[in-house]
């Protein structure tokens, strides 16, 4: 999803720096070789950008995070687009979530770190969808939560970029609102194995507003 991502970033005329655990993964050097990017550890891509975008694996995320911020604050007043859900897959497929209900892990990386500016969003669409809608016919929609209207319409603005029009954002509200997005993934993998293909969304359906009655 990382790869996914950087490349569309990369080809918007975005700067990226796709960071890995190992500033000499392979992979991401592949990556920044082919797409004129470049790559480094979480902490450089931290460092480097005005949006972070959280792309890694749920379970270790907020390890993967806390090596981003390096000691140094720099997820501190950042954008964090956190598009991870906890799944766990320790007990095979399907995945269990590994946080739910009372609490998400979009919570637990704001609570982590709390001069972030944290937006959920993305994580209910997979990859291929997320950066381009128009795989999926129909006016199907994405989430925000988050704690900073500044912050999630600066998301909003990249999604924009990416092809999601404003009409087709739904801002579920604060932070705490990312558990009811992240409580959605169980049903797409349900959907994905009944559909055969991961590409396909949700578009909400509403009753037109009724009329005052006498
Ligand atoms: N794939 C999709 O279509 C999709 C759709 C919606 C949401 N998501 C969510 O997006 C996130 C990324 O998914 P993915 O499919 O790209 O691959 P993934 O295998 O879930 O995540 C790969 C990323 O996690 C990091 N990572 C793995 N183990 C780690 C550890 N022990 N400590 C720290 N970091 C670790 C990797 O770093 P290294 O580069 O160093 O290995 C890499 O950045 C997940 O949370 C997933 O649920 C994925």
């Amino acid at each position: 999803m990382g790869q996914a991502i950087a490349t569309r970033l990369a080809d918007l005329g975005h700067s990226v720096v796709m960071g890995a655990r190992d500033a000499a993964n392979e992979t991401a050097a592949a990556w920044a070789e082919a797409n004129g990017g470049r790559a480094g550890t979480f902490a450089d891509a931290a460092s480097h950008g005005e949006i972070v975008i959280n792309a890694t694996a749920g379970v270790h995320a907020l390890s993967a995070l806390a090596a981003a911020d390096g000691g140094q604050d720099n997820l501190a007043g950042k954008v964090v687009a956190d598009v991870t859900n906890p799944l766990d897959f320790s007990g095979g497929f399907p995945p269990v979530l590994s946080v739910a209900n009372t609490n998400s892990l979009a919570e637990q990386i704001q609570a982590a770190f709390p001069e972030a500016r944290v937006v959920k969003t993305l994580n209910t669409v997979t990859a291929a969808v997320m950066v381009n809608p128009d795989l999926v016919p129909g006016e199907h929609v994405l989430f925000l939560s988050g704690e900073d209207p500044a912050a999630k319409k600066t998301v909003a603005g990249l999604l924009g970029e990416f092809g999601w029009p404003a009409g087709r954002l739904i801002d579920l509200g604060g932070i705490r609102s990312a558990r009811t997005a992240e409580m959605y993934v169980p049903l797409w993998v349900s959907l994905y194995q009944a559909l055969g293909t991961a590409n396909f969304n949700i578009a909400i359906v509403k009753a037109e507003a009724e009329e005052d009655e006498e």
